[in-house]
């Protein structure tokens, strides 16, 4: 038990960082006709120093929201670090600019106390979600699976702050299949450095004072967003001696997504980071390849004799249903895979300029097919 409170307390004080303002700018200038007329609700933001707060009160107007709610958690872990220090917990509401300075004044900002915590579970603090057309933080990370849960289960849209390990998740993998759910246009590099006060473990050249680099942090959205229609440009061809096929399932393996073949129509394993390229109208999301997941996720079924290869596929640290190689009897894992598959798409028609301009260098278009 005492354990368990350790560990409880370790992850609170793992969810206690700050999102940059410059961070939720990149992203959420992508977004903006989205907001128009729109009551926006940032959940997990005590406003005196969330930046989601910031953002969406000194641009109000611009973006044109009818009103703005923040709730404030009260943690109640007596020795954790938070900026969250007021007494009680609170909510702010917030219906834009009064007095014509174009800033929200502590005047113009409504003050409401919470009778709990402020947690985002709580009854109080799900009234105020169902009042809400957006949700837009980073919530704890400790927290994603239920976060996410709860804005699916009251049909919110969102663009909030996670972790692509997240992508994995059976609560969330589903929901990435069936589209209801999307990677946003994400952070510099794959990485975001976050406000904060505990230890940070970047290497020297990547480190920020009184910041955190958190890699693998990306933004989870269901709005709609240009970056989700573009294709990913595909350059190479397929050959079955470059492409590997897994023993488990019949689907080649491709280790880094600019390799996906521009003309397999078969299954084909890809990393997650894949899922930063989705495009819908180009590609399918079959399943994940991993473990149990992967039949829980519709990958089904295995080729039999897998089981002839358990024991070696135990002893590479993966479990059933994880995909494998076997190369000479050599068993293999690569890491966390997803299945995917091209959509048909119908045949590249030419136009005459296109084949006039292929033509040009060596002159042999002469404007007759
Ligand atoms: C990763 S931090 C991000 C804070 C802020 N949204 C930002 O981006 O700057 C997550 C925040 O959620 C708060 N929090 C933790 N558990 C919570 C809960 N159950 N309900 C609401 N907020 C919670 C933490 O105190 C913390 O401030």
């Amino acid at each position: 038990m005492a354990n368990a409170n350790l560990n409880q307390a370790k992850s609170a004080k793992k969810d206690e960082f700050y999102t940059q303002l410059a961070d939720i700018e990149n992203e959420l200038k992508h977004y903006k006709e989205h907001f128009k007329g729109k009551t926006v609700l940032c959940n997990c933001d005590d406003p005196r120093v969330s930046n989601f707060f910031h953002y969406f009160s000194y641009n109000f107007e611009q973006l044109g929201l009818k009103k703005l709610i923040t709730t404030c958690y009260k943690s109640q872990e007596r020795d954790l670090f938070s900026q969250n220090n007021s007494e009680r917990a609170i909510w702010l509401e917030y219906t834009g600019d009064r007095n014509g300075n174009r800033v929200p004044d502590p005047e113009e900002i409504g003050i409401n106390y919470l009778k709990g915590d402020g947690d985002f579970r709580s009854e109080e603090c799900i009234e105020l979600l169902k009042q809400a057309d957006i949700v837009v933080t980073n919530p704890p990370f400790s927290l994603f699976r239920e976060y996410m849960e709860q804005l699916i289960k009251y049909e919110k849209k969102f663009v909030i702050v996670g972790h692509q390990n997240a992508i994995k998740y059976k609560e969330i993998f589903p929901l990435i299949k069936d589209n209801k759910l999307w990677l946003g246009y994400g952070f510099k590099g794959g990485a975001g450095h976050f406000i904060s006060k505990y230890d940070d473990t970047a290497t020297a050249g990547d480190h920020r004072e009184g910041m955190i680099r958190v890699s693998g942090v990306t933004w989870f959205t269901n709005l709609e967003i240009k970056k989700r229609h573009e294709d990913l440009i595909l350059y190479k061809t397929y050959s079955s001696a470059e492409y590997r096929k897994y023993e488990n399932f019949d689907a080649i393996n491709v280790d880094k997504t600019s390799d996906i073949p521009m003309d397999y129509y078969g299954y084909i394993g890809v990393p997650i980071t894949f899922m930063d390229k989705y495009n819908p109208e180009q590609f399918e999301i079959v399943g994940l390849g991993i473990a149990n997941l992967g039949l829980q996720c519709g990958i089904k079924p295995y080729k039999p004799e897998h089981k002839k290869f358990r024991k070696e596929v135990q002893k590479r640290g993966a479990v059933d249903g994880d995909l494998y190689f076997v190369t000479d009897g050599v068993v293999e894992v690569p890491y966390s895979r997803i299945l995917i598959r091209r959509k048909q798409q119908t045949p590249y028609v030419q136009s005459e300029e296109q084949l006039r301009q292929a033509a040009e260098p060596q002159g042999e278009y002469n404007g007759k097919q």
